[in-house]
């Protein structure tokens, strides 16, 4: 074997004992490299004769061609059997068994919203949503409950930043604040028919959502909610918000024989006022007096605060606590328990 085949054999397995793309680049210099044993060879041309170059030089070459062949292939198969390997750390186990998706569900408050928005949308109700951060005004003064008004004392909360000190503004601490900021809008909506003496079409809408109150044991807790109805017309009356909550209450709860009271009671922006009791006839809670709501006929001042004369319009308005109709719908005792976050808990409504 002479010289050159040695060379090619020797570079052969130089590359063949290479096993990363690393050390093949390194057995790769030896041999094609500036110092390597072919450039080398080729240096050593330049002392021969011509016709000895010319047959010297195309053997080399031939060397050369070899060991690039050689090298290519040792390229080829290192770069196979890395990408065999990482097909092989990749591979999917398709036997393990998968991931569940457990289904969520509505929020027993979010369920008796969406129940109380049917029965109320089935009576011909609008739905209507107002902000949580209000006016000093709105939930107060132009309920009839000016600054200096015993009421405002049951009614502690939370003040926020932004207003000034003669109006400030807060954390609603209910949703009555709704019944004029809907009113207003209709109103404004049809004040050209209003002026012209044609009248209005009646509202009829129900405002649920968040309030707040600095309060805070198993029956009131700081965040609640609320959902307030309001019903103006030119001819509304007590015994349409009797009937109207009625039959509410007895689709909500599922019970023709619901017996409801209308305590006399007092709010700034009612006039008569009641607290709507419920009994139930039947089950754990028979028998028992359960307050539900406030309610009344809307106050003169605040029918004028709407932009209406209270001598052509007048209507009712309530205020009743989801939370404690869920309460009493599933039988939970503890209002803490709605806002715990306690997904063992919550999951049981659905
Ligand atoms: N806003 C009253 C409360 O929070 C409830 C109410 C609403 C009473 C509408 C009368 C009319 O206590």
């Amino acid at each position: 074997m002479n010289e050159l085949d040695a060379l090619v054999q020797s570079a052969r397995s130089g590359f063949a004992q290479a096993i990363t793309p690393a050390e093949l680049e390194n057995a790769k210099a030896q041999y094609l490299g500036k110092a390597g044993s072919i450039t080398e060879l080729m240096k050593g041309l330049a002392a021969l004769s011509v016709p000895e170059k010319k047959s010297r030089g195309a053997a080399i070459n031939l060397a050369k061609q070899a060991i690039e062949a050689a090298l290519n292939e040792r390229r080829r198969a290192l770069a196979q059997a890395e990408l065999q390997a990482q097909l092989k750390a990749e591979a999917l186990d398709l036997s393990l068994p998968g991931r569940q998706r457990g289904s969520g569900g509505l929020h027993p408050v979010s369920l008796t919203l969406e129940r109380i928005e049917a029965i109320f949308g089935s009576m011909g109700f609008e739905l209507a949503e107002g902000p949580e951060i209000e006016s000093d005004w709105f939930n107060f003064t132009a309920l009839n409950t000016p600054a200096d008004h015993p009421a405002r004392s049951m009614h502690d909360t939370f003040y926020v930043e932004g207003g000034s000190e003669q109006a400030p503004y807060l954390l609603r601490t209910h949703t009555s604040p709704m019944q004029l900021r809907y009113a207003l809008a209709h109103v404004k909506r049809h004040r050209a028919a209003i002026d012209a003496g044609a009248g209005m079409p009646e509202i009829r809408v129900i405002a649920p959502g968040r309030t707040y109150r600095v309060d805070s044991d198993a029956t009131h807790s700081p965040m609640f909610h609320q959902c307030e109805g309001l019903w103006i017309g030119e001819n509304v009356s007590f015994k349409d918000l009797k009937y109207v909550f009625t039959d509410f209450c007895r689709l909500f709860f599922e019970s023709d024989d619901l017996a409801l009271r209308f305590r006399p009671s007092f709010f700034p922006f009612t006039e008569p006022s009641a607290e709507v009791d419920i009994q139930f006839q039947s089950g754990p809670l028979a028998g028992r007096w359960l307050e539900v709501a406030g309610s009344g006929q809307v106050h003169p001042n605040v029918v004028r605060n709407m932009g209406l004369d209270p001598e052509r319009y007048i209507g009712f308005a309530f205020g009743m606590g989801p939370d404690r109709l869920t309460m009493l719908r599933y039988g939970v005792n503890d209002l803490r328990l709605f806002f715990d976050g306690d997904i063992r808990f919550l999951a049981q409504f659905n």
